[in-house]
């Protein structure tokens, strides 16, 4: 048996990439601001900014895609996704989204008020953006073992049960419209749940009548995850796994650009019919109509497709042998990253390679421009150029605890050759790391600056 399984599908179709000249990646990077945002395509040869939306579909979804009905309304293909959504998640009512973000928006407008608190383990960017665009506060609580970068912990994107419930006795449970917890927890290195902490998590938000939502972009992953490591599942299936997971929750926000396996589209499912019908009119308004949503009648169906072949386990395994092959060569090479590594993303430790770098210069910035000038690759940070935020109470910033650079792993499109690339790639890129120089914002809107926000360099100390 081999240690790392090869992908279990063929190569049909191959889209060509190409690596700019040193002098070229220099131009495009000071052109984008020095924000990865800013990069064309084309000027990449690895693209590991994101998951999302970057998946490559397999012939049965392009052939489910050629079945879609493109009604206006009752499309038969809205149906086919109900019924793929209410045999993995079984929730009563769902309405088809865009993506995750538009299914974020929709819940906040129709249950945030300003003031309201919304706890989470580690809420995503754009969950943390649309609560705060409501004038409520994103609270995370996840357990202490998520800050200790370096030991193993099965389940590191657990709640801290005891956090969760002293704050919602502090803040009164008539402050948090819904609680959450996210699966799993990408801003906090996409480290898994367990299902002893989500029926934790559930009997807390149950006891104070707070309705539980669950982020799911990541659910299979998540679920993979508990099958190997939590006792007790290991001769469940994945979908048995979900299906426990969701009949906790009242309700579900899915972007399924990650685990849906498409290039756009998501949902919001919930059981609460009232509720529903709020949604259901604000969808009308924002996103399309019921059942629609945003998208076209072939997306809905290649969604359906997607959610169910992201269950098959040896895709599972292939896509975790993925992440931890590349895990275990960056430590081979002596690169810090946050372990046990999660299943969809590598987290470089940017603040402990760079510590010359303040984390208002932006140390994880640095090392991500660093590496796109090195060989092309793009990645994300996620640290204090995407997280910092003023305290609610005080107004001083908050820096998040880690500075980091996340190598996000497309689904089934990169090879082990092109991991093998990135590792060594990084290794050159912090040669000479102490010579890298920090960055000042030169330009940011108020919410997620990373996204759009333009950066330079701090020459005076580089070299
Ligand atoms: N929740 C989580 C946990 C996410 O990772 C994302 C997106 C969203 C919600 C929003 O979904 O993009 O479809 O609107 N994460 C992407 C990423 C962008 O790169 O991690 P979306």
């Amino acid at each position: 048996m081999a240690v790392h399984l090869p992908e279990p599908f063929k190569i049909k179709m191959v889209e060509p990439i190409k690596l700019l000249d040193r002098q070229a990646r220099e131009a495009a990077i000071r052109r984008s601001g020095y924000n990865m945002f800013g990069l064309h395509s084309e000027e990449i040869f690895i693209d590991l900014l994101t998951d999302s939306g970057t998946s490559a579909m397999s012939q049965n979804q392009w052939a489910a895609m050629m079945k879609g009905d493109e009604a206006y309304a009752g499309a038969k293909s809205y149906f086919h996704l109900k019924e793929v959504i209410d045999e993995i998640f079984g929730f009563p009512y769902f309405v088809p989204t865009h993506q995750g973000r538009a299914a974020e928006n929709i819940l906040a407008t129709c249950a945030i008020a300003p003031g309201d608190y919304i706890p989470s383990n580690t809420h995503f960017d754009t969950t943390d953006a649309n609560i705060r665009a409501k004038e409520g506060y994103p609270v995370n609580c996840i357990i202490e073992e998520a800050y200790q970068t370096n030991i193993f912990h099965p389940f590191k994107g657990n709640m801290d049960l005891s956090k969760l419930q002293d704050f919602i006795e502090k803040v009164g449970a008539q402050k948090i419209p819904f609680g959450m917890i996210t699966i799993t927890n990408n801003a906090g290195g996409g480290q898994p749940v367990s299902l002893e902490n989500l029926r934790g998590v559930s009997k807390i938000y149950k006891k104070f009548d707070i309705p539980f939502f669950i982020d799911g972009c990541r659910f299979a992953e998540n679920a993979y995850f508990i099958k190997l490591r939590e006792s007790g599942y290991n001769d469940k299936t994945i979908l048995e796994i979900c299906q426990e997971i969701f009949a906790l929750a009242d309700g579900t926000i899915v972007s399924a650009k990650k685990d849906g396996l498409v290039n756009i589209g998501g949902f919001l499912a919930m059981r609460d019919r009232e509720l529903f019908e709020k949604v259901s009119n604000e969808l009308i308004l924002r996103e399309g109509f019921t059942t629609y949503g945003g998208l076209a009648g072939r997306d809905l169906e290649a969604m359906a497709v997607g959610l169910l072949e992201v269950l098959q386990e040896d895709y599972l395994a292939y896509r975790l042998g993925q992440t931890t092959y590349l895990a275990d060569r960056l430590q081979e090479l002596g690169i810090p990253i946050i372990t046990p590594p999660g299943a969809h993303a590598l987290y470089v430790n940017a603040g402990l390679l760079l510590p010359h770098i303040p984390p208002i210069e932006f140390p994880g910035q640095a090392l991500a421009v660093e590496l796109y000038l090195e060989g092309g690759i793009r990645t994300g940070e996620i640290g204090s150029f995407g997280f910092a935020h003023p305290h609610p109470e005080t107004g001083e910033i908050v820096h998040p605890p880690f500075e980091l650079v996340r190598l996000a792993i497309p689904r089934r499109v990169y090879t082990q050759s092109h991991l093998d690339y990135v590792a060594e790639m990084l290794a050159q890129a912090i040669q000479k790391r102490e010579q890298i120089s920090g960055y000042r914002i030169v330009y940011a809107p108020k919410l997620l600056r990373h996204f759009t926000g333009k950066l330079e360099p701090i020459l005076s100390s580089r070299n």
